[in-house]
């Protein structure tokens, strides 16, 4: 394939990403990690199904992050899900310090790659990664928008009993807890979505939604989601690698948009080969702009308060 793609950890979100993006022919895949034997055995796992599955692209694990190099994208899914006790803070201090050490191998081995970051808590991380890189402001982002909204629209088409083809939805605002739903633009094939059930209802699914990651930690008991994760994640790079544009949520830098200044938070963007290659500044009712503000003020001081050594 004429391009690449690389995977910087290779546990469950990381493996799966590689997975889906070899499966779907987008490029070719490196997979990384630190411990030694699992990118290298999980790449020839996913690799000897080639002939089934039906591809042509290569997968490739390895220990050296030399062999980036020349990636077009490089997924950054290293570090740690958040244990239950353990605060936002606490997270952005130990994941920040892989961050850290990552960003540092890609600035070195992949300098124009775009970089899409997955490492919980999303927004903090995307913002942190955007500064220790240098990279330009379209070419850091975050993955946490694209989940929700696909977990948003599964429970309304569950709900509604209608093909979830047919939903249409739209989030802001940090990944997970903070996300922000976009009332007047979730709708059934145009049909607005308070014509369709009761307010209750809605902001019953709303909540669903925010806890989307929670309710599958709590079922799992070790560890956290990565199939829709994964799924996510190559929505995002097949937007880019096959340049289609289209317009999905992730963690953008803003500078003004919404209000908002100087910092990532999840807003709509055009993903293009380009990166970011637009942000859209959608109208938003003045309580979602609102928690849209706040939701940016705590990453600033989730950031602010972070210290990386
Ligand atoms: P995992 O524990 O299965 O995988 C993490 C991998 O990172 C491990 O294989 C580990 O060896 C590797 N790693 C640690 N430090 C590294 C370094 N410096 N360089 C290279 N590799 C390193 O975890 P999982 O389930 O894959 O989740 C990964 C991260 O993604 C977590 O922070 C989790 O909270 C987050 N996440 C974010 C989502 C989102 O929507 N943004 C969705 C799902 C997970
Ligand atoms: C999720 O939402 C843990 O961020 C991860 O599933």
């Amino acid at each position: 394939m004429d391009k690449k793609i690389t995977v910087v950890g290779s546990g469950f979100v990381g493996a799966m990403v590689g997975q889906r993006t070899v499966e779907k022919n987008i490029a070719d895949v490196v997979l990384i990690d630190i411990v030694e034997g699992i990118p290298q055995g999980k790449a020839l796992d996913i690799a000897q199904s080639a002939s089934l599955e039906g591809f042509d692209g290569r997968i490739t694990g390895t220990n050296d992050f030399s062999e980036m190099d020349g990636s077009h994208i490089v997924v950054v899914t290293a570090g740690f899900p958040r244990t239950p006790g353990m605060t936002r803070e606490e997270l952005a201090h130990k994941n920040g310090a892989i961050i850290k050490s990552v960003i540092k191998k890609i600035v070195t081995y992949a300098p124009y790659a775009i970089i899409i970051i997955v490492t919980n808590p999303l927004d903090v991380m995307t913002h942190l990664a955007w500064k220790l890189s240098g990279f330009p402001h379209s070419h850091v982002m975050g993955m946490g928008g694209v989940l929700d909204e696909a977990r948003f629209k599964y429970f309304l088409s569950l709900e509604l009993q209608v093909s979830i083809k047919d939903v249409e939805a739209l989030v802001l605002g940090s990944h997970g807890e903070s996300m922000i739903p976009i009332e007047s633009f979730t709708a059934v094939k145009g049909v607005p979505v308070t014509e369709l059930i009761s307010k209750k209802r809605f902001q019953e699914i709303v909540k669903r939604t925010k806890q989307g990651g929670a309710e599958i930690v709590s079922l799992l008991k070790t560890g956290s989601a990565w199939h829709a994760p994964s799924s996510s994640v190559t929505a995002m790079i097949e937007s880019i690698i096959r340049d289609s544009k289209r317009m999905l949520p992730a963690a953008a830098y803003l500078q003004g948009e919404f209000g908002i200044e100087g910092m990532h938070i999840g807003v709509p963007v055009i993903l293009g080969s380009r990166g970011i290659e637009r942000i859209c500044e959608i109208p938003v009712k003045e309580d979602e702009l609102k928690d849209l503000r706040t939701a940016a003020e705590s990453v600033k001081k989730i950031y602010e308060n972070l210290k990386i050594e």
